[in-house]
């Protein structure tokens, strides 16, 4: 490492714990994991849950986590210089931009949704949306402000924009301030709240009773079976089975290679073991616990199952930002409520944005030399710039269309990619001993074979699956409206833009530092 700015390092371990705890925790845990359980199955979909969790999250958690640390030891902050590592070829690197691709593209629409969590928070607390009483309304009033359509409430996506500005700016100021004056500093506030947050509205969902008498099958337990109770004819359904590993890659960030980038700013002497292991803990206890409680079991006892289930069809957003603010209008101190749903849901989304902006942040800074304050303008930029067709093409399907192929395929392409490099490239052996390193608990040597054999297997088949089953249907636009045909084109060569634009970026940053970039 030359010596222009030594690479920062995490303050202290609960610091790390809480920043990795920050970076998984968000919308997929309290909006994404209940409709999705919800929409597939129940309870079934709990058993290929817990098998991808054990199969492919913990095990790739450590792995992201030892590439992580063995990247920072050599002054790489991404996946680019970290493949390098783990395979000396000079195209190493190029197989790694997906792991700044990936997390770049998701937070062109992550900020944006974020700033709908605030935006609604404020809301809750006016009484904004206070008297609009159906669902339909509801549903009205969130395009409206979604700017999909014009209507009584909203005229235009200007409210949403400001939101989105404030959010944005907040992002840049944590960005600005370093990974141990802004990311865990944020981390050690948001994340003991959060929980506080999760576990009040919890006590007050599990207290709903039965509201309604004339209604007595909507209750607490009805709402909680909702999650629960197995549908076992289900299990064979190869669809439920990606929906569970597209939903654990996407809540523990896993493939996206924002893990890495935090566990490159490690110390030596900080372990991947427990660190990985209590990053996940923290995540399920987030996810199954609050999360698979909170909206849906609150969406029962208000809706009844069946229209529940209309509910939970109609995506994450309908749970979210439709059904329960209708519910915050019945209930006493429904301001307060509303309040406290939607800053639950901004502290998890903006704890993951600076998770989703840092490893550019660390190829600018580790690749190019720049000062932190460059880095932020540039990086503030690019992102402003490129959310603009998201915010705005919203209704033609644009921030769908980035969604599936980085925040669903590709977290499990990539993964794939860096499971081989790590098992079979740079090989097991090396790669245990990183993992094992320094370990503050044992790990089982059984995960030696999970992580070369099972984890890249299951990962392969997935990605099979997958392509079969809903990749060629996306790819030829089938069902979709012909009219957003353009736009969905255009989504896609933004993608394409920034795929090669950081391949430039990459290459660049390698030369400077004189080729290979691999010492
Ligand atoms: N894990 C985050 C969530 O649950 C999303 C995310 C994905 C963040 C990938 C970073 C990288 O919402």
């Amino acid at each position: 490492m030359r010596g222009d700015n030594r690479r920062e390092t995490w303050g202290t371990k609960i610091g790390l714990i809480l920043a990795l705890a920050g970076n998984a925790i968000g919308i997929g845990n309290f909006l994404r994991f209940p409709v999705q359980a919800a929409q597939n199955g129940g309870g079934a979909f709990m058993i290929p849950y817990f098998v991808a969790l054990i199969l492919m999250g913990v095990p790739l958690m450590w792995v992201e986590c030892a590439i992580g640390r063995m990247g920072g030891r050599h002054g790489h902050g991404h996946t680019a210089g970290m493949f390098g590592l783990l395979w000396r070829h000079r195209y190493a690197k190029y197989l790694g931009i997906l792991g700044l691709v990936i997390p770049f593209t998701i937070a062109l629409y992550y900020i944006y949704i974020t700033g709908w969590t605030l935006a609604y928070g404020y809301f809750s607390l006016t009484g904004n949306y206070f008297g609009v009483t159906s669902r339909e309304a509801m549903g009205a009033y969130l395009r409206g402000f979604q700017g999909v359509e014009s209507n009584q409430y909203f005229s235009g996506a200007g409210a949403a924009y400001v939101f989105f500005l404030i959010t944005l700016a907040l992002s840049m100021y944590i960005i600005y301030h370093g990974v141990r004056g802004g990311i865990e500093t944020l981390a050690k506030v948001a994340m003991p709240v959060l929980f506080l947050i999760g576990i009040a509205l919890m006590i007050r969902v599990l207290t709903l009773g039965t509201p309604d008498l004339n209604y007595p099958d909507r209750n607490v337990l009805n709402g909680l079976g909702f999650v629960w109770n197995p549908q076992p004819e289900r299990l064979t359904d190869a669809s439920i089975w990606l929906a569970a590993a597209g939903q654990i890659f996407f809540t523990l960030s896993i493939g996206a290679g924002c893990i890495p980038t935090y566990a490159s700013y490690m110390r030596e002497e900080d372990d991947v073991a427990l660190t990985g292991l209590s990053t996940v803990s923290l995540n399920e206890l987030a996810e199954v616990v609050l999360g698979g409680t909170i909206a849906i079991t609150a969406a029962v006892v208000f809706f009844g199952l069946a229209e529940t289930q209309a509910i939970a069809k109609g995506g994450a957003f309908n749970l979210g930002f439709q059904a329960l603010p209708l519910i915050f209008q019945q209930i006493p101190l429904g301001h307060l409520f509303g309040a406290l749903w939607f800053l639950l849901l901004f502290l998890a989304a903006v704890t993951s944005v600076v998770a989703l902006t840092q490893p550019v942040m660390a190829l600018l800074q580790d690749g190019f030399g720049w000062s932190r304050w460059k880095a932020t303008c540039v990086l503030l930029g690019g992102v402003f710039i490129m959310s603009q067709p998201v915010i705005f093409l919203l209704k033609h399907g644009f921030l769908d269309e980035l969604d599936f192929w980085v925040g669903s395929f590709g977290l499990v392409l990539f993964a794939l990619i860096e499971a081989i490099l790590f098992a079979w490239v740079f090989g097991m052996e090396h790669g245990w001993a990183e993992i094992t390193k320094g370990a503050a608990i044992p790990v089982p040597r059984l995960f030696y074979y999970v992580i070369k054999y099972v984890t890249p297997l299951f990962l392969l088949f997935i990605l099979v699956a997958w392509a079969i089953q809903d990749v060629p249907s996306k790819i030829f636009m089938v069902g979709v409206n012909p009219e957003d045909v353009p736009y969905l084109w255009g989504a896609r060569l933004m993608m394409i833009a920034i795929l090669v634009g950081f391949g430039l970026l990459v290459s660049a940053a390698a030369s400077r530092k004189g080729e290979g970039g691999t010492r």
